[in-house]
């Protein structure tokens, strides 16, 4: 079968990488893709949210299924849009409808989704500039600090943790104000939950589900978890305080709930549920939902996935995921990712990235490259992120970090502490 995702980042690298190996792969395609999917596959010079150019591609290379990465296409509603043209019906996709993307693409919606089904997340209320007045009476009685989310996508911007009741009042009405368009037109107010984050991935069909393995990812710039949120530093896979006995209330108290409240809201969910969960003294927490996988949590996730994704995802497209089964890699999975200097604010492109063939014993995935007249060169701000795959966290992290060391670009900067916290952790564990 012909395959094509949509995307361009370390995500859909991980993919692409996964993919060629599968039984089901005849030729692979990604849209756009960048300078690392462009040696297994072929890119295709088209936005992930073209849907009509993607339509036309779809059908001239007889593509059967449709890998969807990032959250914009599926809000913007692509699975919507290849289901009501009759001429690409029959084409498989992974990805929720527009309905579904709803659990990403409005923090109002699944927090009232949560509510519904009673599935634990934070206190909160939601406020528009005309509920401004109640707004600001809610907020002054919250404890500090308190979190203000815009209600619609703002790039992994729209959260902000006050710390005071001033500076919450100020983001309060500049977020209602427009600073997000209309993303921050309504703005959730919500507790603030003390914990450890972690991911948990969920494939469904609509009906069965499977749980992926669990990563935890570093989502600010700085090292101790300091300065503005990334779209994600680095990551880990498996998570040890996650045990069996955690994941199962995850399982029970969430996943479940979850899945059977879509199909209550009459949602034909097919697709990835990446739920950001806070342990609070070992009870799960849902702090968002996503509509995808995560990056880079794709790239430990991924390699510790024994299974044939190809199958894994056909099955899931065509509701048969009952039948299938997931087999993790017991090894522990570390990715560090090389990042512009200046990200997440202004930073330059287009440097030129050397050493990249004298990396070992790592998975070198791109995010943001392209091939330039001289070789390759940086193209974003999260340029290349780089997996090792080893026995426990420091063998897996000395790979990723030995590897992180010999690639080269002007301004080039990493995080030397991801995973280091779960080895205090891990210690901590065994007493
Ligand atoms: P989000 O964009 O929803 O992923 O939020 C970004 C980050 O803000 C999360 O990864 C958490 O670290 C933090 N965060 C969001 N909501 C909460 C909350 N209710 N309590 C504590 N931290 C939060
Ligand atoms: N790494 C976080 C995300 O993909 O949203």
């Amino acid at each position: 079968m012909n395959l094509l995702i949509l995307g361009s980042g370390g995500r859909e690298h991980t993919f692409a990488w996964k993919l060629t190996q599968s039984r089901i792969c005849d030729k692979l395609f990604i849209a756009p893709g960048n300078a690392g999917t462009a040696s297994l596959a072929t890119n295709v010079p088209l936005a992930a949210t073209d849907f009509p150019g993607i339509a036309q591609f779809v059908l001239k290379e007889a593509i059967g299924l449709v890998i969807v990465g990032p959250e914009e296409p599926l809000v913007k509603g692509i699975r919507d849009y290849f289901a009501g043209r009759p001429d690409l019906k029959h084409v498989k996709m992974v990805g929720p409808d527009a309905a579904g993307a709803r659990m990403e693409g409005s923090k109002d919606w699944s927090k009232g989704f949560m509510q519904k089904y009673a599935i634990p997340t934070a206190g909160y209320a939601t406020f528009t500039l005309q509920t401004l007045t109640d707004g600001l009476q809610y907020l002054r009685k919250q404890n500090l600090p308190v979190v203000l989310k815009a209600d619609g996508l703002a790039a992994g911007k729209g959260v902000v943790i006050a710390q005071s009741h001033a500076e919450a009042e100020e983001s309060f009405r500049s977020m209602l104000n427009g600073q997000f368009g209309e993303a921050s037109r309504k703005v959730v107010i919500e507790e603030y939950l003390e914990g450890i984050e972690l991911s948990v991935f969920v494939l469904t069909d609509g009906n069965s589900y499977k749980i992926l393995p669990e990563a935890k990812d570093y989502k600010r710039i700085g090292e101790g978890d300091t300065g503005p949120n990334t779209g994600g530093m680095g990551a880990i896979s498996p998570v040890p305080f996650a045990d069996e006995h955690f994941i199962g209330k995850v399982e029970d108290k969430i996943i479940r709930p979850t899945i059977n409240g879509l199909r209550n809201e009459n949602i034909q969910y097919i697709g990835f549920i990446f739920i950001g969960l806070m342990n609070v003294h070992g009870e799960p927490y849902v702090i968002e939902y996503n509509a995808r996988m995560g990056d880079p949590e794709t790239e430990v996730v991924l390699p510790r996935l024994k299974t044939d994704l190809g199958e894994l995802l056909l099955a899931a497209a065509e509701g048969r995921l009952a039948e299938a089964a997931i087999e993790a890699d017991a090894r522990t999975a570390a990715t560090v990712m090389l990042v512009s200097g200046g990200y997440p604010e202004a930073y330059e492109k287009g440097k030129v990235i050397t050493g990249t063939e004298t990396v070992q014993d790592v998975l070198v995935f791109h995010a943001g490259t392209k091939s330039g007249p001289n070789g390759l060169l940086t193209d974003g701000g999260r340029v290349m992120t780089l997996t090792g795959l080893g026995n426990g966290i420091e063998d897996a992290l000395g790979k990723a970090r030995r590897a992180a060391e010999k690639i080269h670009f002007e301004n080039k900067y990493y995080r030397k502490d991801i995973g280091l916290d779960l080895l205090k952790i891990q210690a901590g564990l065994m007493g």
